[in-house]
């Protein structure tokens, strides 16, 4: 029998290779509701282009009561992707990012417990941000978990991370799910209050959800036209322009960058199995990559002649390495990453190719955007 899946915000950039994936598996009938926020998909009044012709389409916000009382009865497995994706601009639009993100879906928690509904499934898509820096090691204290560096640190150019109780340098480790909570934006509080939400609700109420906590995923129809997100499209789009990538700090920290492809294994496991419900999942690859290497790596396929500009800026809120520990995901829904680094470039670097149009010079905006509000240093 076919299963009825609402995806909310399925239009973007992860949402809409899930729809493909769904489609195909042909188990599944497919919905969309989405805003098409302007600042992700430019101005359009109908779904983009490559969002899949078999879903049923729905334009309208995860924020509208009556809109989802009526998606709600009819589907089976919900997805919950609809937000705001800008870190640092979550620090400035407060409350556009309080109303879509968490509003939202304590708007769709709420008719999951007063309506009438046969949703067995409820997936929600989190974020790395919630951890801050993550796990560190340091020789003296052993595991800690350290703040965000101050501001007088980061003046001094000392990028590394030090012991909250002894002070010495500490090494990142991978961070796992038992991590505590460290968000340092609005966006990151607001993944961790859908969460909190989510799980509660979920666990009161019998509905069976799920939190899987992506790293910093990218791929094809990533935006290219938000300039707040992904640094694997601001460097690439900067490279094609005859641009070097702009390096913050000294181009050493640490990300875990997790393909769209891996992303959608990840959420079609924990979709698909009863032993994910009530549960929370890190979705990354567990392998640092520095930006050192994300530039060069770019630069190295697109113009070898570009050499990477590191200017010593900095920007308040950045975290210094935050890699996961994928031992959870791994070992209880038998999730394994398929695509390297390497390979995943490669495939968004030909995709941002025969996108030249919407390329816009975006991460210019958005530095010029963050320095007037003072998070540029
Ligand atoms: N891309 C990443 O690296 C990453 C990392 C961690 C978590 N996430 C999370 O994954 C989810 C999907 O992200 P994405 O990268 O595909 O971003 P995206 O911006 O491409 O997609 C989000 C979609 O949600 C829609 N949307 C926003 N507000 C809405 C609302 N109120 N009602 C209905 N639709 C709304 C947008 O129009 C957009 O199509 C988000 O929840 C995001 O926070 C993404
Ligand atoms: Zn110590």
């Amino acid at each position: 029998m076919t299963k009825r899946v609402l995806i909310t915000g399925g239009a973007g950039f992860i949402g809409s290779h899930l729809v493909d994936k769904l489609i195909d598996k042909k188990s599944y009938e497919v919905s969309v509701l989405d805003i098409l926020e302007e600042q992700v998909h430019g101005k359009i009044d109908v779904p983009p282009d490559y969002l899949n012709k078999k879903v049923k389409f729905i334009r309208d916000s995860v924020t509208n009561h009556t809109i989802l009382e009526d998606l709600v009865e009819d589907s089976d497995i919900i997805i919950h992707l609809a937000a705001m994706v800008g870190v640092g601009q979550s620090m400035y639009q407060i409350k556009k990012y309080i109303d879509h993100n968490i509003l939202g879906l304590a708007n769709l928690f709420d008719v999951l417990v007063n309506r009438e509904h046969n949703v067995k499934k409820v997936l929600i898509a989190s974020s790395n941000t919630v951890y801050g820096e993550g796990k560190y090691q340091c020789n003296a204290c052993g595991t800690v978990f350290p703040e965000l560096r101050p501001l007088n640190q980061l003046k001094k150019k000392d990028w590394e991370l030090h012991c909250p109780k002894c002070g010495s340098k500490v090494k990142p480790l991978l961070t796992d799910e038992r991590s505590p909570y460290n968000s340092s934006s609005i966006y990151a509080f607001s993944k961790q209050a859908q969460e909190n939400i989510g799980l509660m609700i979920g666990n009161t109420y019998g509905i069976n959800t799920s939190i899987l906590r992506f790293f910093l995923v990218y791929g094809r129809r990533q935006a290219l036209s938000n300039p707040y997100t992904g640094v694997c499209t601001i460097f690439s789009t900067r490279a094609l322009y005859g641009k070097p990538p702009i390096i913050f700090e000294d181009g050493m920290q640490s990300r875990d960058f997790v393909s769209v492809n891996d992303v959608c294994q990840a959420l079609i496991l924990a979709m698909e199995q009863n032993i994910a419900n009530g549960e929370i999942f890190n979705v990354g690859t567990g392998v640092p990559i520095t930006i050192k290497e994300v530039a060069e790596t770019i630069t190295q396929k697109i113009n070898p002649e570009l050499k990477p500009i590191y200017n010593q800026q900095y920007r308040i809120g950045d975290i210094r390495h935050c890699v996961a520990d994928i031992s959870k995901i791994r070992n209880k829904l038998g999730y394994s990453p398929k695509i390297s680094f390497k390979e995943g470039i490669g495939n968004l670097i030909d995709w941002i190719k025969t996108q030249k149009d919407d390329i816009k010079k975006p991460s210019q905006r958005a530095m010029e955007e963050l320095k007037e509000k003072g998070l540029l240093k």
